[in-house]
């Protein structure tokens, strides 16, 4: 039984380029098969040469997560500054059985950047599905929380999948699933620009299917001072995370940046609509990685991160854009987060 399920996800894994991982989780190992697309080391060497190389340099956020900057984001959701976590699960909290009607008991739940999986923990109690399909960037992470909530769920499968969903992806979906909804939560949407937001949430909704539906997180627009202290917080938790990319680079891509010639700057940009994080160079200096060479001019800075904040119409409209019809959307007293419930628009 075992060897025929694990037999039938290699078949598709393969021809995902994916490989099925055993992981080592003892009494729950036959409900948990784990599929590894991340990306390799030379795709993340060359998106790094390619954004270090453009004249306004960049780095794609997906690089945080590594072991480290997982557990710094996590830290960061705790932090008295950082509202957007907690209002989301009050939200989740307050809301989740009405959420699970919606959704419609659907008995696939896939969860795109399911990172520690806490929020989806509200949602599975509701919902009921028999296979959970959670993804991340994050490799530990997901085998970590995929362990635990098959613990915790005692009858629920879990198919998790460690990969980067900003661009085109898939998912190990079997083809006899036939009513499947996801969840992606956390304002993760923000980190694309309104196009590329356009073009996932597309992408979505072919995995989906007509009449398919999206649980979606989204942070509002709001007090500029509200937005630059979450991204500032008092104990430099967010400057680590931000910095610990170049850390990254130096372990994973024999880099030589000097962390302390570096600073963390985020700031919200109100015309685009969004934080920006960057990492400053504090001096005229060259860096290294490998045999490339990069010369920063005192000031100038690395663009880390952009996090959209949306008015809830705008967001809405966006949606439709990208082919779904808006069923519902609940936020907190306050106004900061907005949690939406998305229908794919069947033609
Ligand atoms: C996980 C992308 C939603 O934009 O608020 C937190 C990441 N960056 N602090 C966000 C983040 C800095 C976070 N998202």
């Amino acid at each position: 039984m075992r060897q025929a399920a694990a037999a039938r996800a290699m078949s598709q894994a393969e021809a995902w380029r994916g490989d099925e991982t055993q992981a080592a989780v003892g009494e729950t190992d036959d409900r948990i098969a784990f599929f590894d697309f991340h990306p390799t080391t030379a795709d993340v060497r060359a998106e790094v040469l390619d954004g270090l190389g453009q004249t306004q340099k960049r780095l794609p956020p997906k690089l945080f997560y590594d072991q480290l900057g997982s557990r710094l984001f996590d830290a960061i959701t705790e932090l008295p500054e950082y509202y957007p976590t907690r209002t989301e699960i009050a939200i989740l909290r307050d809301h989740g059985s009405e959420m699970a009607d919606r959704l419609g008991r659907e008995n696939v739940l896939i969860e795109l950047g399911s990172g520690s999986s806490l929020k989806i923990q509200t949602l599975l109690a509701a919902l009921g599905p028999s296979v959970y399909v959670p993804v991340d960037i994050s490799r530990a992470h997901l085998l970590e929380s995929a362990q635990a909530l098959a613990r915790r769920f005692p009858t629920l499968r879990i198919r998790a999948a460690c990969a980067d969903y900003s661009g085109p992806f898939d998912l190990p979906l079997e083809s006899d699933w036939k009513s499947l909804a996801a969840f992606f939560p956390g304002s993760s949407i923000g980190n694309f620009d309104p196009h590329d937001a356009r073009s996932f949430l597309k992408r979505v909704g072919r995995v989906l299917g007509s009449g398919g539906r999206l649980l979606v997180g989204v942070d509002l627009r709001k007090d500029p001072a509200v937005l630059n202290a979450a991204y500032n917080d008092a104990q430099g938790v967010t400057a680590a995370f931000n910095l610990n990319l170049l850390t990254r680079i130096n372990r994973e891509l024999g880099g030589d940046f000097n962390l302390d010639a570096f600073a963390h700057r985020a700031f919200f940009n109100a015309a685009a609509s969004r934080i920006e994080m960057h990492l400053v160079s504090l001096a005229d200096q060259e860096v290294r990685i490998g045999d490339q060479g990069f010369v920063f001019r005192r000031d100038e800075t690395i663009h880390t991160e952009n996090s959209y904040k949306y008015g809830i119409e705008d967001f809405q409209a966006l949606a439709r854009d990208a082919g779904f019809a808006s069923e519902q959307v609940w936020t907190d007293g306050a106004r900061l987060f907005s949690v939406h419930c998305l229908r794919v628009d069947g033609d």
